[in-house]
């Protein structure tokens, strides 16, 4: 598989400078973050990085197994229970993660660079992914002290209280679709818990999260605290699944290797999961929207970061009375997106991560013409070079369609008709998916009706792909389980300790 090749490491150093292609220069760690010093693997290997819009190996990276998880953890262990994190007031945590946020705004371009190169996204959206980055880390630096149990009055004989204390340390296994947002979605909520990380990059997007474990450093966090391995999901992200030592497993990507982190869980140490998983999510259009608006919407719902989102507005749904003029402005929208050097700052659309999600989403295009669906607009590579795909619909679909049950994650998107609102929740309910939604209407009693009967975790009104950093997120069915972000994620990061007391 090209790119994250397993070898040897060689004389493969611990840092090397880097020039990226808009002319930023700066030094690369390529080693493991461990008690904060970059190391190199105990098994001595190391794996290739890519660059998606060239389909270049740019450089390689030491790489994490079973041995290194191992020493992440034991460090990890040290500063909770006997280093200096351990004993920081709860606002001195939030100082921290503060102080971080300032590392990410200093850093807000060499940042938003280094995942445009490595993950192939328009640097455009990439600085966007890193001021939602910041947000994210300043909202959970405030909740850091703000965190507390409740005294319940259980009469007159006793005294009971509960303290809602960090679980210890916990396990992060984050994907490549957004490599520094998923990683500050995860270690906001359980820094600001007070618990201690071991976190594991995406092979296929290693770059940033190394860099980001240098500003950890520099922003004075002591040793142990947070742990990033950049290593393969079934050896390093296996491992952390397993550990004895970790109380709690985080987990963004597919739904398969959800199933088994969970398994792991399961077969190890009971320790606590969250699961963000795929989508399939319904985009619904009501007759009386202006079209002009919600094509925006549904382009980007769709096309946004490639497709290569989890909430992704992947099934279009119109109402009939419009179907055909609101399917004539969408292909006319979707065919203005620019698409091509991620660099560009005109460029919406980038590179897919890797040859592997680029032939998938190729191959999904034909199963779709396959099965009797209509390529309306796309349905290609495009350019000769890098992993492009051009944005797509696929028309004269039915629910049975494997196009229309199963997660594409690139830009296509299936458009279907619909009569009335019955209809469309049945359609928009049909899958074994319930991450997001969107419903487009003026009419209020419809969009709340809608949102209503909707199965998922998230519904957008007359918008799509609005996040905050208040609003919990997460899955209903097979999308997932527990919500990240907001006071929810709380929850994931914490336990309820109660102490009843007699008195005598
Ligand atoms: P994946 O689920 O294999 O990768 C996500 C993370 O899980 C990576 O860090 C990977 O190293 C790790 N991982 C893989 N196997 C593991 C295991 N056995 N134990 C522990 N960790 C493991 O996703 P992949 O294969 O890169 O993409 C496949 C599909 O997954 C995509 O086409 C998309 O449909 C979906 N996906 C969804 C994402 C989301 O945001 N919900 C993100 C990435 C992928
Ligand atoms: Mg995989």
């Amino acid at each position: 598989m090209a790119g994250i090749l397993s070898a040897p490491a060689g004389d493969l150093p611990l840092f090397q400078s880097y020039k990226l292609p808009n002319g930023i220069e700066y030094e690369q760690p390529l080693g493991l973050f461990i008690n904060n010093e970059f190391v190199v693997g105990k098994e001595g290997n190391a794996f290739e990085v890519t660059s998606p819009s060239t389909g270049k190996v740019i450089g390689r990276v030491h790489e994490g197994a079973v041995p290194d998880v191992d020493l992440a953890v034991d460090a990890a262990y040290r500063a909770f229970h006997e280093g200096p994190w351990s004993k920081l007031a709860p606002n001195e945590r939030g100082i921290l993660m503060n102080k971080l946020a300032d590392k990410f705004e200093e850093n807000h371009l060499l940042l938003a660079s280094i995942e445009t190169y490595d993950n192939g996204k328009a640097i455009q959206l990439a600085k966007g992914d890193i001021a939602a980055c910041i947000s994210v880390l300043r909202y959970y630096a405030g909740w850091a002290d703000k965190i507390h149990g409740k005294v319940i009055d259980t009469g007159r004989d006793t005294f009971a209280y509960t303290k809602q204390e960090p679980i210890g340390v916990v396990g992060q296994i984050i994907p490549w679709n957004f490599p520094l947002l998923m990683l500050a979605w995860k270690i906001g909520p359980a820094l600001a818990a007070g618990n201690t990380i071991v976190l594991k990059s995406a092979e296929q997007t290693p770059l940033g999260a190394l860099v980001v474990a240098k500003l950890i450093k520099e922003a004075g966090f002591p040793p142990g605290v947070i742990n990033i391995i950049s290593g393969y999901g079934r050896v390093a992200g296996d491992a952390i699944s397993r550990h004895m030592k970790i109380k709690k497993v985080a987990f963004t990507g597919s739904t398969m290797v959800g199933r088994q982190i969970m398994k792991a869980a399961a077969e190890s140490n009971l320790k606590k999961v969250t699961l963000e998983l795929g989508g399939k999510s319904p985009n619904i259009v009501f007759d009386d929207v202006d079209v002009d608006k919600v094509v925006e919407w549904l382009n980007f719902g769709i096309y946004y970061n490639s497709g290569e989102v989890c909430t992704a507005g992947s099934r279009i749904y119109v109402q009939e009375t419009i179907y055909d003029k609101l399917l004539e402005a969408l292909r006319k929208r979707a065919a203005q997106n620019i698409v091509g050097d991620p660099f560009d700052e005109n460029t919406f659309q980038g590179a897919q991560v890797s040859k592997v999600q680029y032939e998938r989403i190729l191959n999904y295009i034909e199963i779709g013409k396959k099965e009797g669906a209509k390529v309306e607009v796309g349905g290609e590579a495009h350019g000769t070079q890098g992993y492009f795909i051009k944005p797509t619909i696929l028309s004269g679909v039915t629910s049975d369609m494997r196009v229309v049950q199963e997660e594409i994650f690139g830009p296509v998107a299936v458009i279907a008709k619909f009569k009335d609102i019955d209809e469309v929740i049945a359609l928009g309910n049909g899958t074994s998916y319930g991450l997001a939604a969107a419903v487009h209407t003026k009419n209020l009693n419809t969009a709340i009706e809608t949102a209503n009967r909707l199965a998922a975790g998230t519904v957008w009104v007359n918008s799509y792909n609005q996040y905050h950093p208040a609003l919990p997120f997460g899955g209903y069915g097979e999308s997932g389980i527990g919500r990240e972000l907001g006071k929810e994620a709380l929850k994931n990061y914490t336990q309820i300790k109660t102490v009843n007391i007699l008195l005598q």
